[in-house]
This record gives C-alpha cells, sequence and structure tokens, in this order.
C-alpha cells in the first residue's frame, strides 16, 4: 500500500471524499475505498478506483475517434482527383491531428493511465478530456505573441481582474476549484505566495499538463489546428510551452488534486481562500450548492474570490440560471459579506491562430467569511422570515421551531419530524428519499412540506 506521503500533498488536508475518515493512504481504513495516483497527483472521487478506470475508458473512446479520422484522411489522400493546394492543406490537418492524438495520448500515459475499454462505461455518454483543449494553450501558449486585445496578455489581465476585486488578500492556505490548466492559479500563486496553492480539477488531461509544467516544471508540445481556412492565416502551428519561470523555488508550495467540486476531498474549514474562476457557470450543478461548497471549506474570516461569465450550459433548467444579483444575495445569505466586485467585457479565447473568438462579460467578487453567523430569524413578522435563507440555501439548519402538520400527509410529518435544529434541507432530503417514488425530488417536497407551515404558523 503507498502511503499518502508519497503524493507530495500538504500533510493532513486529506480527507475521504466517501466517508469523511481522515486519509493516510491510497486505501481509506473507514469505508475500504481505493484511491490512485494520476502521475504523482492525488485523486479522491467518491468513485474510488472506478474514476481511473473511465478515465481510462475515455482514452480508448478517443484514441478510436482519432484513428478513424486519421484514416479517413488518408482515404481522401489517396485520392487522384486532389490539387496540389488541396493535397498540401490536408496533409498539413493529418501531420497537426496525428501529433495531437499522439501528445494527448502520450501525456495520458507518462501519468500511468492506459488506453482501456471497460464494458460499465460502453452504454454511458462519455466526456471527451480534451474539452477544454484550448485552455492549455490559452494558458500556457498564445502568450508568446503580440496580443491584439490586452495590453500586454489575456493571462496578465485575468491575474489583474481578481487582484483588483481583491483588494488585500491573506490568501493563507488558498483552493482553486476547477483550476483547468492552472495558469491563474500559478500566477496568483506567484504574487501572493500563499502558505500553499491547491489546484483541484476534475479533468485528467489538464491536471497533468498543469502538473507538468507547473510542479514537474517539464515543457510540453501541443500543436493548435483549426479545420476552416483562414486569409492570412496558418491551418495549424505546435506549441512547445515552456514551465513558467520560478526562481524563488516556488512550485514547492503548489500541488495538484483530481477531485470532484461535489464531493471535495478536504476538511471542513480547512483553506483560508478559495477561488472560482470561469467555473460557476459550467458545472451543470445549482450555484447555491456550489456557494455551500465553498463556506464548507473555507475557515471563518477566509475569502472566496470568483470570476468568470454567466454563461450556464443550455441543459440547465432555467430556474437556476441566476443573475449577478441573485449570486451575490445567495452568498449574502450563506455567510459572505461580498467587499468588492467589477463587470468587465473582454476578448476570450483570441488565438493569435483564430481571427475568430469570444467576446465575454464577466462577473468578478471577492466576499468574505463572516466570522460570527447572524442570528437565525425568529419566526414573526420580520421581512427575512417571508423567505428564510435555510430554506433557499438548503445546506443550512432548519431551525428548529412549532410546526403543525396541517395537511397531516405522512410525507409532511416524516420531513417535519426530522428538523432538530440541525438538519438542512439538503440532508432531510437525503433521508427520505429512500421513501419516495422513482423520480419524485425529495428536496422539492421537503421545501414544500415545511413551507406552508411557515406560512401559516410563523408568518
Ligand atoms: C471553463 S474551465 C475554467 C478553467 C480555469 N478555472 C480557467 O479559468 O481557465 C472549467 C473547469 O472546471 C472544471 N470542472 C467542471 N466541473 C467540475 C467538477 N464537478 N469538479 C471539478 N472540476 C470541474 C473543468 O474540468 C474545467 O477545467
Amino acid at each position: 500500500m503507498t502511503e499518502l506521503v508519497d503524493f507530495d500533498f500538504p500533510v493532513g488536508m486529506l480527507v475521504c471524499p466517501i466517508c469523511g475518515n481522515d486519509i493516510a493512504a491510497f486505501h481509506c481504513a473507514g469505508c475500504n475505498s481505493e484511491f490512485f495516483s494520476l502521475g504523482g497527483i492525488p485523486c479522491l472521487f467518491t468513485t474510488g478506483i472506478q474514476q481511473k478506470n473511465l478515465w481510462q475508458h475515455q482514452m480508448a473512446m478517443m484514441e478510436n475517434q482519432g484513428a478513424d479520422a486519421l484514416e479517413h484522411l488518408d482515404y481522401i489522400l489517396q485520392g487522384y482527383d486532389i490539387s496540389p493546394r488541396t493535397r498540401n492543406r490536408l496533409q498539413q490537418a493529418r501531420a497537426a491531428m496525428s501529433e495531437s492524438l499522439e501528445m494527448i495520448m502520450g501525456q495520458l500515459k507518462g501519468a500511468g493511465l492506459v488506453s482501456r475499454r471497460e464494458p460499465l462505461f460502453e452504454q454511458m455518454r462519455i466526456d471527451n478530456p480534451t474539452e477544454y483543449y484550448h485552455h492549455i494553450l490559452r494558458d500556457w501558449a498564445w502568450d508568446a505573441e503580440p496580443s491584439k486585445h490586452y495590453a500586454t496578455h489575456v493571462n496578465d489581465a485575468n491575474l489583474q481582474r481578481v487582484l483588483n476585486v481583491w483588494k488585500s488578500p491573506l490568501p493563507g492556505k488558498m483552493l482553486f476549484l476547477g483550476a483547468g490548466a492552472g495558469r491563474l492559479s500559478w500566477d496568483l500563486h506567484k504574487v501572493l505566495q500563499p502558505e500553499f496553492t491547491i489546484a483541484s480539477d476534475i479533468n485528467p488531461f489538464l491536471l497533468t499538463c498543469a502538473d507538468t509544467l507547473i510542479k514537474k516544471r517539464k515543457p510540453l508540445t501541443l500543436p493548435e489546428l483549426y479545420t476552416y481556412p483562414q486569409i492570412g492565416y496558418p491551418f495549424s502551428r505546435s506549441w512547445v510551452m515552456q514551465p513558467p519561470a520560478d526562481k524563488e523555488n516556488l512550485h514547492k508550495s503548489w500541488f495538484a488534486l483530481g477531485a470532484d467540486v461535489w464531493n471535495m476531498p478536504l476538511w471542513e474549514g480547512s483553506v483560508d481562500s478559495v477561488v472560482t474562476s470561469w467555473l460557476l457557470d459550467v458545472t451543470g450543478g445549482d450555484v447555491k450548492d456550489l456557494i455551500s461548497v465553498v463556506g464548507y471549506l473555507l475557515k471563518p474570516g477566509g475569502y472566496w474570490v470568483n470570476t468568470g461569465p454567466l454563461l450556464y450550459s443550455g441543459q440547465l433548467s432555467f430556474d437556476m440560471k441566476y443573475s449577478a444579483e441573485e449570486i451575490l444575495e445567495f452568498a449574502d445569505m450563506a455567510g459572505f459579506d461580498v467587499e468588492h466586485q467589477s463587470v468587465e467585457e473582454v476578448a476570450h479565447m483570441a488565438s493569435p491562430l483564430n481571427a475568430r473568438y469570444h467576446h465575454e462579460q464577466l462577473f468578478s467578487f471577492s466576499a468574505r467569511k463572516r466570522t460570527e453567523a447572524r442570528p437565525l430569524p425568529v419566526p414573526g413578522n420580520t421581512s427575512d422570515w417571508l423567505t428564510p435563507s435555510w430554506l433557499v440555501m438548503h445546506h443550512q439548519p432548519v431551525p428548529e421551531m412549532q410546526f403543525h402538520c396541517q395537511m397531516g400527509h405522512e410525507f409532511i410529518a416524516r420531513v417535519l419530524s426530522l428538523v432538530d435544529g440541525r438538519r438542512s434541507v439538503y440532508l432531510i432530503a437525503q433521508l427520505v428519499q429512500p421513501y419516495l417514488p422513482e423520480g419524485v425530488d425529495a428536496k422539492r417536497g421537503c421545501c414544500r412540506a415545511v413551507w406552508p407551515d411557515i406560512g401559516t404558523d410563523g408568518g
């Protein structure tokens, strides 16, 4: 059994994401779960070792798709009816595609994964680990060329935007949730010099690329290819990305972590600052729940700094596409004082190789977790009681009070019997879910169960 100390990770930070036990090895003594290392990066998911199998399956799928695409190009290149110019374009594309596949596979294999299909995942919709491929280039390659959009470079602008809202940073133990290819986590780490930085993400390719450049201090080569023609731009280019300059050996206190934001393997109140950048709108979950995750991990007095757009994915239910004002209100309800905020419109993902780019509106803010919780509202005629924060923020305890089960339904009686002043709507919902028919959302039911009673009893 390998000890976690081999991971080179801050001691005493990790906790089993399944049972909450102290973790000192890849094996959890509390629940017998197995975890693993991705080329030295600790990976602690509730799916345990299956997460590695899933990644390996993703690799195999990607390898097959890549091989099919190359085979198709080879077939076209065998044709007699293509002009020399077309042939030249296709050959360039083939070379870039082949290099890209080779580099991605090499990177993942170098981190200890093998390309292997798993019957368990054959019927599942599988994400592609290269979804954020261009973020790696944005983070580590494109700064090599002069920027048409920024005074210096996009990464400088991203760093400055965060520092502009985080006026007196005391990063302490700093955690990045969904750190991606790692550039902002590194730039902030370098400027603020926290005790340490943990850059967590769920994507194995981004994790290994960030770790290779920042921690292992090795160069990385990745090609960039566009399949549509652009006048005055090459089709492709191979970028050689160098490890960032680090005279002070600050990489020693920067750590990658494979983890899911919804089940972070870290202790409650164990970090002094949490940074979320371009994350709120892409997790597919409820921002209110993400705020609870941040609040759970932060120490009282700690800072949450957020930056990014509110471009929620199409699949997210409309009621969860919260506005900036709603998010700030949720943060307030969750025990944060918002200190500074900014709104900016910027060029996003503007590659030197691409005439097209996104124009995005970015919402940034810093918020401090209160050291003392506000007293819970007492039932009565107060305005905040009309929509109590524990009803909106499902992770807050439901205060103990005199509920009268007026409708006399068994489900309502069960929900109300579980209110003990400590349990949240979220927890009560988990406890009653097994008693509900499949497809019925217990959380909604719980809110309805307590709300009519408040309306009549407390209002
Ligand atoms: C739009 S990218 C932003 C990356 C980086 N923060 C940046 O500013 O460039 C979103 C990142 O969130 C990560 N992510 C999405 N859902 C996640 C989850 N449930 N747990 C951990 N990371 C997640 C993705 O893998 C991706 O790296």
